[in-house]
């Protein structure tokens, strides 16, 4: 998706990383404004149900221009859109960040969403074995809706993997011990990002080659730039298929402010944590031959 301007208090060493488990409250802050309807999701406001909904009877719809998606925290201003990723980029990233030779088997890693939304980026990771698939989203109505496509997606037996969702900041949200693959799908603007990042590369000593993030519509990958010890194993646009083009275009035509607009493909980027180079030692390479490169959109 394009957009007019759409667009883990972590890790530190395994001995003092705050661990995510059963016991880790599923809230982060303050909750309230959970049954608020939102702009956006009803039919009135012109929303025009996805594909993937209509098929799997989940509800994952819906665009929600950011000055809405109002929770009272302090980083409700820089939140993008609420707007689901198409099924067919989710699904292509991941075969390209799974081509960047991961530094541990899929089943070793726990798939976190910041800013997860209703969950459909959930819903689509649960379909592999992760070893646990997070979710984290600020709006408590949004986090309120994924929770119930959890439910509805485990009942019909489609997670192959253990799936969560904690209503919260993203940059209050301590990252679960182990390999982690962290997936954005352009949920906030750049100073939210610069803080996640500067925060995560302060205690991410000792977890080099072991975190990955996958950026869709990496509107603010000039933050990424700016901030060593994240090297760049791919850049480039990812296509939607035709069937999920098409649905966009009926979904964003469909909106009655018309402020953001659909492309073809998503610019897309995948980083790797390897930690910040010591003086005198090249900083790593960009763009990793592996991963498909830097690819020209077509
Ligand atoms: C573009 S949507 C992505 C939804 C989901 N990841 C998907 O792909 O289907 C971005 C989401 O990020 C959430 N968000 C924005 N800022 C956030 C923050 N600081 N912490 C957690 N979630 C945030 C928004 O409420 C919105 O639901």
């Amino acid at each position: 998706m394009r957009s007019r301007s759409l667009n883990c208090n972590l890790i530190s060493t395994p001995a003092n990383v705050q661990t995510v488990n059963d016991a880790t409250p599923h809230t982060i802050g303050k909750t309230n404004s959970s049954r608020r309807r939102l702009p956006g999701l009803a039919v009135r406001d012109g929303l025009v149900r996805h594909p993937f909904d209509l098929e799997f009877g989940v509800r994952t719809s819906g665009l929600v221009a950011g000055r809405y998606l109002v929770s009272g925290q302090r980083n409700d201003r820089h939140a993008t859109a609420y707007y689901a990723v198409a099924p067919s980029v989710f699904r292509s990233i991941l075969v390209r960040w799974r081509r960047c030779r991961p530094q541990a088997p899929l089943d070793a890693f726990t798939f976190v969403d910041l800013g997860a939304g209703m969950g459909r980026a959930m819903l689509l990771a649960a379909e592999f074995p992760f070893r646990a698939v997070i979710g984290v989203e600020l709006h408590p109505f949004l986090a309120r809706i994924a929770r119930k496509n959890l439910a509805l997606w485990r009942a019909a037996k489609r997670a192959r993997a253990p799936m969560r969702l904690v209503c919260g900041d993203a940059t209050e949200f301590p990252l679960p011990v182990g390999p982690c693959v962290v997936f954005l799908f352009n949920p906030f603007g750049a100073p939210v990002l610069r803080r996640l990042l500067r925060s995560w590369s302060q205690t991410l000593t000792g977890w080099e080659g072991k975190m990955d993030i996958l950026y869709v519509n990496n509107e603010q990958e000039r933050v990424f730039e700016a901030q060593p010890g994240f090297t760049r194993l791919f850049q480039g646009p990812i296509r939607r298929s035709h069937a999920d083009a098409v649905a966009d275009r009926r979904i964003l035509t469909s909106q009655p402010e018309g402020e953001y607009a659909a492309t073809p493909w998503e610019d897309c980027s995948v980083y790797r944590w390897v930690g910040t180079a010591k003086a005198g030692e090249p900083r790593p390479r960009q763009t990793d031959p592996n991963c498909g490169g830097t690819r020209k959109r077509r």
